[in-house]
């Protein structure tokens, strides 16, 4: 007998779980800053549109491939394709997606991490213009040995959890940490309202200036969208396969994506607000929550609290995101090669740790190692957020609506979710029966999946390289 496959204890868990993966630096580092470099509300709804017809309607493929195969993303994959070379490379390269996101995504934890403790130690105090705390930051940043101790620290905690596994690990630290990480949050964007000038933020979030709209912008926005949301490389199928068959994959979905949403614009009032009333310039770039918001919490009564808070929750949020990305790499070892937890998540972090270290070099002794303007860092990061992971995301898509087909992606869908995928989608929103039956949710994210959400992603791709 094959040992049943370790499942999520609850649909509350799976949620916050798989809300602690998407909810992560992309929610508090990543946005606010692409966001201020990129025009703003524009921006934002540019990304809220690439969240609703793209990554919807790809969260759920994501865990339809997953809880069907129950297995990691290139079993999952081999399985369902029936062994296609083609598909087994598709999983192959969520693997090696993994290994280039978590290479600079632990160099920026470990920041994080880093200045936790300087908020608590009260390095900020000497914050007094943005220009010292530039320095600062650049100082720490081009010190090899201070990057690299906080980023082996940060992946000693997420080896931590995910060694003890899904429930006991994962599912655990998410139901602990997530709501720790809301209520911070919160908090801090109630403050940042509360500040003089604050509404000036408000308005650069969501007013928008259609001028700075063009194919690159788009591009940003909708790699944005694959990364907030874990989407495109097999995360959220490796949480799929944990999920039980009795649970709602729809609801499940929504909130996921809510919560990730929600979470995203709330940080963005938080620090807008408060880079707003404080005249900051809001195109700070990747540096703008480590140079700017030092100067602001050095500014405000209370300062040094809530700028420890804030450090805290960036932590925890990288925390819960960074385990999901590690637990891809070990499931796939776990059920294809049959090595033991302990020793795979063990093995894969050290080479994450290594893959990292050019990134964590790249703001000191490799700054000058440039390609395009770009250094090792910025590289990963573009390679993967708008490239591997809509890439990957296009496969996805084609895989659900082209290769795996309707019959059996309904049926795969359905289990839990009896009801919800007939119901009207009119029906749903306006509660009067209509009686086009064609039009019922699960046909309507069907569509999405097969035609909409491939033809949306080849259009940013091919405008972005200018052929559109
Ligand atoms: N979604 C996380 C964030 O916003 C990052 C992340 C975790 C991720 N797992 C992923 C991104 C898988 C892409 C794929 O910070």
């Amino acid at each position: 007998m094959e040992k049943q496959r370790e499942n999520w204890g609850s649909k509350f868990g799976f949620i916050l779980a798989a809300a602690g993966s998407a909810v992560g630096l992309g929610n508090i580092w990543k946005f606010p800053y692409i966001a201020g470099e990129n025009g703003g509300a524009a921006f934002i709804l540019v990304y809220l549109i690439s969240i609703l017809m793209i990554g919807i309607p790809i969260f759920i493929s994501e865990l339809i491939i997953g809880r069907k195969s129950q297995l990691n993303v290139v079993g999952a994959y081999k399985k369902l394709s029936n062994n296609s070379p083609f598909w087994s490379i598709v999983g192959y390269m969520g693997i090696f997606t993994a290994f280039v996101i978590l290479s600079y995504y632990n160099i920026v934890a470990g920041w994080s991490l880093g200045y936790f403790f300087e908020a608590i130690k009260g390095t900020f105090n000497e914050f007094t213009t943005v220009e010292l705390a530039s320095n600062y930051f650049s100082n720490q940043t081009s010190n090899t040995f201070w990057i690299i101790s906080w980023q082996f620290l940060f992946i000693a905690l997420s080896v931590y959890v995910v060694f003890s596994g899904v429930r006991k690990g994962i599912e655990k630290y998410s139901k602990l940490l997530m709501p720790i990480l809301l209520v911070i949050l919160i908090s801090l964007a109630v403050w940042g309202i509360s500040l003089k000038g604050s509404s000036a933020g408000l308005t650069f979030l969501f007013k928008p200036d259609w001028g700075s709209i063009n194919g690159r912008v788009i591009l940003i926005a909708l790699g944005h969208a694959f990364f907030t949301l874990s989407l495109g490389m097999g995360a959220i199928i490796t949480y799929g396969s944990y999920f039980r068959k009795d649970e709602n994959i729809l609801t499940s979905a929504l909130w996921v994506v809510f919560l990730d949403t929600f979470i995203a614009i709330v940080a963005g009032i938080a620090i807008f607000t408060s880079v707003f009333s404080m005249g900051f310039n809001p195109a700070e770039g990747p540096g703008l929550i480590f140079n700017v918001l030092p100067t602001v919490f050095n500014k405000m009564p209370g300062g040094n609290i809530f700028g420890t808070l804030f450090f805290l929750l960036l932590f925890i949020a990288a925390l819960t995101s960074a385990i999901s990305l590690l637990e891809v790499i070990t499931s796939y070892f776990v059920d294809q090669k049959k090595h033991s937890r302990h020793w795979v998540v063990l093995v894969a972090a050290f080479v994450t740790f290594l893959v990292g270290i050019p990134s964590a070099m790249s703001f000191g002794l490799l700054k000058d190692f440039q390609f395009f303007q770009k250094n090792f860092f910025d590289i990963m990061d573009f390679l993967s957020a708008n490239i591997l992971l809509p890439g990957g995301g296009l496969l996805i898509a084609i895989f659900i609506g082209w290769k795996f087909g309707y019959r059996k992606s309904m049926g795969a869908l359905e289990s839990g979710s009896e009801g919800w995928l007939q119901a009207n989608i009119f029906f749903a929103i306006v509660g009067k029966k209509v009686p086009a039956k064609k039009l019922s949710i699960g046909n309507i994210w069907f569509v999405f999946v097969k035609y909409v959400a491939p033809i949306l992603i080849a259009l940013v791709f091919l405008k972005s390289i200018g052929v559109i």
